[in-house]
């Protein structure tokens, strides 16, 4: 949600703060500061609005000092407002927080009752006044600064300064991630590795109720107990490089057109091309034994477990509960003896999806996590894990990491289904071969991208835009009408087709284009009823096909674009790319900012 991060080294804090903050800008952007220590004093300079705006304050008043904290901000308590960015100052303490405070009204009661003065809205700046107060009762720096985290509720990564001559970096993590860096007598701590690829790739990633002390040397770790302990020193493969947009325009084209090698790289870590047959690493359940999935994220991720519970039912007849993340823990679902669950996300930092994940460890379930971030809190807290190899993923809108997340899950059906007898070795082999094929027809449907950059022209004047499919090509609808949604700020629902008739029918006129997402599977017949539905009231459709069906269809059409003929069982993964270029090319139609969407943040590590 927002992006934290701190330097102790020997160079300027500024400039290298400013670059680790564009590398976490993804994760929140209405506001950002930074604070340095100076000759024992704090300096800090904010602005609201996006990174450059600081960077120009920046430029105007340089901050000098070789130690310094630094925030981008997703605004969760107060408006994004310069008053409102952090790092927040009180008594000689400045601080950096990613999380929520939740008793953050009752602690700023008790301070400005004991005379301390707030000049922000926000949960966080209760965070200085609290080890100001400590401090000004005698307490040591790394004493003052652990009562106070003692007194929060709710979940932070914090770094902090505070002034003086000892030279230190105090930081703090419950419930949001939070990485330390090792350099050359140099050290880092960022919400993430990636802000600190370019610095470091010996990472060290904190665990909950974790308090450490960073100085030049290293870091000094107390458990949430305080006692001291240590946490392992990894190598990422993360580098500086691979998070440039290349010779594309924005991130999200640079993913959307990384499909075809990605999709490969995922592919290939279960099936070998040449034995057309799915092998699985060791799981936390026996997928022959396992009575009952349940299967949880959040947003775009949450539309991949739709699709896999299409999946698991049709082809290995294995029961899948589907949960948002947000509903799953407040619903009391009733859970199965030997039930597993399945958590699938990107960042592997969702609030949500990460509390339903503990919701089933605590009931004694097998937890199951696909993730992209391997380094990430549901990767660290899951009994196993699958990754993604999308690469890192910095568009806000996901696109790569939603496509192989479906390649993952395909072959855990397509392994499940083996294993619990319901699957011939003919029918595993041309599933297979249809995954196979899968890159090289993502390959082709991005060739027509000039096709979608028309159609969005069009469709950027939409007021609202429906989207219908039915089964998979369902779920794909709910993704293609999040996408729009998110990136080009138009209105847009997705609805089972057959649902039109019991209602949203009713918001059909030659104004209201509609998206129909039909590949020629068991239902295309019974989709091409809706889509006569809609024609006969005058609906501008945009149908998404095989030439076939386009053929078929194109008397009903507005416009159609011809996908390649596929295995319906691969079709959710092919009929997500049109649905991605299309909101694409009418965002940049739009002139929205697609990378960094209003109001949004890559990770939402709050509930
Ligand atoms: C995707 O385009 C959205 N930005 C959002 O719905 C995202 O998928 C969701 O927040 C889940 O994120 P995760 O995959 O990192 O858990």
């Amino acid at each position: 949600m927002c992006g934290i991060v701190g330097i102790i080294g020997v160079e300027e804090a500024a400039p290298l703060l400013l670059e680790a903050l564009r590398r976490l800008e993804y994760r929140g952007y209405d506001s950002a500061g930074i604070a340095t220590l100076v000759e024992g004093r704090i300096e800090r300079r904010r602005a609201a609005g996006k990174l450059d705006n600081l960077a120009r304050e920046l430029a105007a008043e340089p901050l000098r000092g070789t130690i310094g904290i630094g925030h981008t901000r997703w605004a969760t308590h107060g408006r994004a407002t310069r008053n409102n960015a952090h790092p927040h100052l009180s008594g000689g303490v400045a601080v950096v927080h990613n999380g929520i405070i939740e008793n953050f009204q009752n602690l700023r009661a008790e301070l400005e009752a004991a005379g301390r003065r707030f000049e922000t809205d926000t949960d966080t700046e209760v965070v200085p006044h609290l080890v100001a107060q400590y401090l000004a009762s005698g307490a040591e720096p790394v004493e003052a600064a652990r009562r106070a985290v003692g007194r929060l509720e709710g979940a932070f990564a914090l770094a902090m300064l505070v002034t003086g001559t000892q030279e230190f970096l105090l930081v703090a993590r419950r419930g949001s991630p939070l990485a330390i860096g090792y350099g050359e007598g140099e050290m880092y701590v960022g919400s993430d590795a990636l802000a600190l690829a370019p610095l470091t790739t010996r990472i060290q990633y904190l665990e909950e109720g974790d308090f450490a002390i960073l100085d030049r040397e290293g870091a000094r770790i107390l458990d949430a107990e305080g006692r001291p302990v240590e946490r392992p020193i990894i190598r990422t493969a993360l580098s500086g490089a691979m998070i440039g947009k290349g010779n594309h325009r924005h991130f999200m084209e640079k993913e959307i057109f990384e499909q075809p090698s990605v999709l490969g790289d995922t592919l290939r870590a279960f099936a070998d091309p040449g034995d057309h047959r799915i092998s699985l690493p060791e799981l936390p359940f026996a997928l022959d034994a396992v009575p009952r999935l349940a299967a949880v994220a959040c947003g775009t991720a949450s539309y991949a477990c739709l699709i896999a519970k299409y999946w698991f039912e049709g082809l290995a007849g294995l029961a899948v509960d589907w949960d948002i993340g947000s509903e799953f823990r407040y619903r009391a679902p009733v859970l199965q003896p030997g039930q597993a669950g399945i958590f699938v996300s990107q960042s592997g930092e969702t609030a949500d999806t990460l509390a339903a994940l503990r919701y089933m460890k605590e009931r004694g379930h097998p937890c199951l996590a696909i993730v992209n971030v391997p380094e990430s809190s549901l990767a660290r807290e899951a009994d196993s894990i699958l990754r993604t190899l999308a690469g890192p993923e910095i568009g806000v809108a996901s696109t790569k990491a939603f496509t192989t997340q479906l390649a993952t899950l395909a072959c855990l059906a397509i392994g499940t289904a083996r294993v619990r007898g319901r699957l011939t070795p003919e029918r595993e082999a041309e599933l297979t071969r249809a995954l196979d094929e899968v890159p090289a027809r993502v390959l082709q449907i991005l060739q027509q991208q000039r096709l979608f950059r028309e159609i969005a022209e069009e469709l950027a004047n939409a007021r609202d835009v429906l989207y219908i499919g039915r089964g998979t090509s369902h779920a794909v609808a709910m993704e293609g009408a999040l996408k729009l949604k998110e990136i080009s700020y138009i209105h847009a629902e997705a609805y089972a087709a057959g649902e039109l008739k019991h209602g949203p029918i009713a918001l059909i006129d030659e104004t209201v284009p509609v998206i129909v997402v039909a590949p020629r599977d068991a239902l295309f017949e019974k989709t091409t009823g809706n889509l006569q539905e809609v024609a006969a009231r005058g609906g501008r459709i945009i149908l998404f096909s095989d030439a076939e069906g386009c053929g078929q269809l194109a008397p009903y059409c507005w416009r159609s674009v011809a996908l390649p003929a596929c295995d319906p069982f691969v079709s959710p993964i092919l009929y997500t790319i049109p649905v991605q270029l299309l909101a694409y090319y009418t965002a940049v139609s739009k002139g929205t900012d697609v990378d960094q969407p209003r109001n949004l943040a890559k990770s939402v590590t709050v509930e």
